[in-house]
């Protein structure tokens, strides 16, 4: 991949809550900081990302949000995450609110409370469903949430979370997961699909290899196939276009069991 090639970007979308169409591949932002968040971001857009995912604590809302303004993508074609942490108490709809003035938008398309909080979550999710019914947030979701934690605030609400964004990969897949988020309808969103070794295991290096592709673009193409979102994270730009250049390909059967294979639940 050079600069001056047009990356093959997919534009697989999963439906969420509200109807909108959340696009499986996203842009992570998280420790990119100052200028180079605003060109990373910028360089995502310009490559085909139309998907990007921020927070709160990244302290980068405002250089993504200028990167946004500089690509000349209009906004309604990019769907915006943030993230809220969850000790902001009764303060959860100005924290949104800041965050919305940083990326310079009126709304964003989804909302996450960043992680489970040390109570039950329930005031902030009941926060969080005001800030949907006043359209500050197209849907809200969660991160890091388990099962049970999934059920509690829904159970209070009567609102289930519209996505849960966990740590996935290869090494992490578990059908068990897969099937709690679907059962209950929560979509799943991966991150960190390319910490923890995923780039350097053999079984990934070897379908890389025999695809000629790389193990991130192997990595990110396995999520698209499972209906997963990914959001790989790069700060450089040949590594950005390159994780978003995977429409020209397909894994197999074969080669998706393999995968799933590395997951931690496989031989039970
Ligand atoms: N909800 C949460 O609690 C949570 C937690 C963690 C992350 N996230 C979100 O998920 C996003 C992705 O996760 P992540 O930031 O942990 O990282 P990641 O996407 O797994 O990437 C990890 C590292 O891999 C490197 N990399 C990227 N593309 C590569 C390639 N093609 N070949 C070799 N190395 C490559 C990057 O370094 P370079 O920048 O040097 O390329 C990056 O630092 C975050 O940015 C954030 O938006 C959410």
């Amino acid at each position: 991949m050079t600069d001056d090639t047009t990356p093959n970007v997919p534009d697989d979308s999963v439906s969420l809550s509200s109807g909108a169409a959340m696009p499986l591949l996203g842009f992570g932002t998280w420790q990119i900081k100052g200028s180079e968040a605003t060109d990373a971001t910028a360089t995502a857009l310009a490559a085909g990302y139309r998907h990007l995912d921020t927070a709160t604590v990244y302290r980068n809302e405002g250089e993504v949000g200028r990167g946004l303004a500089q690509s000349g993508v209009a906004r309604e074609d990019v769907f915006v995450t943030t993230k809220c942490p969850p000790d902001r108490g009764g303060q959860a709809l100005d924290t949104l609110k800041e965050s919305l003035e940083l990326l310079g938008t009126d709304h964003v398309d989804l909302w996450l409370i960043h992680w489970p909080g040390d109570g039950d979550d329930v005031d902030l999710w009941k926060a969080f469903v005001r800030a949907r019914e006043e359209g500050l947030a197209t849907d809200i979701g969660v991160s890091n949430f388990d099962a049970s934690q999934l059920d509690r605030v829904t159970e209070a609400t009567g609102a289930a979370p519209a996505v849960n964004q966990i740590e996935w990969s290869p090494l992490l897949y578990d059908a068990e997961v897969v099937e709690a988020h679907r059962s209950r309808g929560v979509v799943l969103e991966g991150y960190s699909a390319l910490r923890g070794g995923t780039l350097e295991h053999p079984v990934i290096t070897d379908i890389a290899e025999r695809l000629g592709r790389t193990p991130a673009q192997v990595i990110v193409r396995w999520h698209l196939q499972h209906g997963i979102v990914v959001i790989p994270k790069s700060r450089n730009a040949d590594r950005i276009r390159s994780n978003a250049d995977v429409d020209g390909f397909s894994l197999s059967g074969d080669d998706l069991v393999a995968l799933d294979g590395l997951g931690p639940r496989a031989d039970r």
